[in-house]
């Protein structure tokens, strides 16, 4: 039989029109850093250009499994992906002919009534001993060098005691609890560590009502650190309340419902996230359920503050999410990866992201961080929530 090209000319048609997927963008990280192997030197973090790079060095830097246990997300990573792409479907309104000079002074804000440098956090990863023998200590200290909020994990490599110690004078940090739902005797030697090794909030994560399903991390044994069933229901989240003065924040509120029954439930502020995407395959990232609040129940970010996190990676996607009205953007994986530097690399990382989340308002016209609002976002003009565009 003659092989006809033209009988594949449909298939090819089919393979171009299919959606590409974006891991990240090649700016060439590679052709600048080179194969970097194991044990060889970092090159100097100064030369850090973007988050993205932080992964590049890490995926050669780090050992297999313990990149992998990082990198992973649920089943085939579409959320995971689509995490990442979301931003990309929401395009900016760029104002031009502003007065923009003064965007950095905007930039300093309050969460939970503590002042930090920036409307964004490091978000609370386990197991930052993976990436740098001081494990949470880089994360502790650079946060504090950049004047951020560390929201602390429950899965710490190192124990709370070494972080609490590592803060800087006046330093605050959140406490990010996995709890048992069943043994309410441990729940509470949780939150009597936490305030007395000074937390000044409980993160309280209800996204991972049962395990994780990361096939990536399986193939490691580095799966899912929390493994068994765990309903978290708002009496639960009522009960702590009443043991402790510190405020809990839900961390994982997924549709515009439960952001209004926490706000029935007198909830300080809630968390957006789909723990970057690790838990359920299909589950949205935090813009989409901040959009998903904007269009339905937009008084909620009135109501309570509103963090969000997944797939932020440059100043343009915090941008986005302060459009909507989120009070401070969570970063996690940047971050974890960042810290193969230690310190260095978190310093670094925030001193990136926040110049990027100075020039990119800048670049929309942006005058003040705190007067923005969604007009800067196209949400109509492109077909957002479907596959058409
Ligand atoms: C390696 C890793 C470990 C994580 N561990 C926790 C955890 O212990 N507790 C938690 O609430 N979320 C955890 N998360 C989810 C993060 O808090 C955050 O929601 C997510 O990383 C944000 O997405 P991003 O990595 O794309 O920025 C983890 C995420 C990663 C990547």
């Amino acid at each position: 039989m003659h092989f006809q090209p033209s009988l594949l000319l449909p298939l090819v048609a089919v393979a171009t029109a299919a959606r590409p997927m974006l891991w990240w963008p090649n700016t060439l990280a590679e052709e600048q850093y080179g194969t970097i192997e194991p044990e060889s030197a970092l090159p100097n973090v100064s030369t850090v250009v973007g988050l993205p790079d932080f992964q590049f060095l890490a995926e050669g830097h780090m050992n297999l499994s313990s990149y992998t246990y990082y990198h992973s997300g649920a089943a085939g990573e579409w959320s995971y992906r689509n995490n990442l792409e979301t931003f990309q479907r929401a395009r900016l309104r760029p104002r031009v002919m502003k007065m923009v000079d003064d965007i950095e002074s905007s930039l300093p804000t309050q969460i939970l009534g503590y002042n930090f440098s920036l409307p964004l956090f490091i978000s609370p990863c386990a197991r930052a001993g993976y990436a740098n023998e001081t494990g949470e200590l880089g994360l502790v200290r650079g946060a504090a060098a950049g004047n951020v909020l560390y929201m602390v994990t429950d899965f710490s490599s190192r124990t709370k005691e070494e972080i609490s110690a590592a803060k800087a004078e006046g330093q605050i940090l959140f406490q990010q609890l996995y709890i048992d739902p069943h043994n309410d005797t441990a729940t509470l030697e949780q939150i009597r560590e936490a305030e007395t090794l000074g937390f000044k909030a409980l993160i309280l994560t209800v996204d991972s009502a049962a395990d994780g399903n990361r096939h990536r991390a399986l193939r490691f044994g580095v799966g899912s650190a929390d493994s068994s069933y765990s309903s978290i229901t708002w009496e639960k989240y009522n009960w702590m309340r009443e043991q402790t003065s510190l405020p809990i924040v839900p961390k994982g509120i997924q549709t515009v419902e439960d952001a209004v029954i926490a706000v029935r439930n007198g909830a300080p502020a809630i968390f957006l996230s789909n723990h970057g995407a690790r838990q359920l395959d299909g589950s949205p990232n935090g813009f989409e359920v901040a959009l998903e609040i904007h269009e339905q129940a937009p008084w909620v970010f009135d109501s309570l503050e509103v963090y969000a996190d997944g797939g932020v990676r440059y100043g343009a996607d915090v941008v986005k999410l302060l459009a909507l009205g989120v009070k401070a953007v969570g970063v996690g994986r940047p971050f974890m990866f960042s810290n193969i530097y230690g310190e260095a690399g978190v310093e670094r990382a925030i001193e990136i992201i926040r110049r990027e989340i100075a020039i990119d308002a800048a670049n929309a016209g942006i005058a003040d961080l705190k007067q923005i609002n969604s007009s800067v976002l196209a949400l109509n003009r492109y077909p957002f929530w479907g596959q058409g565009s």
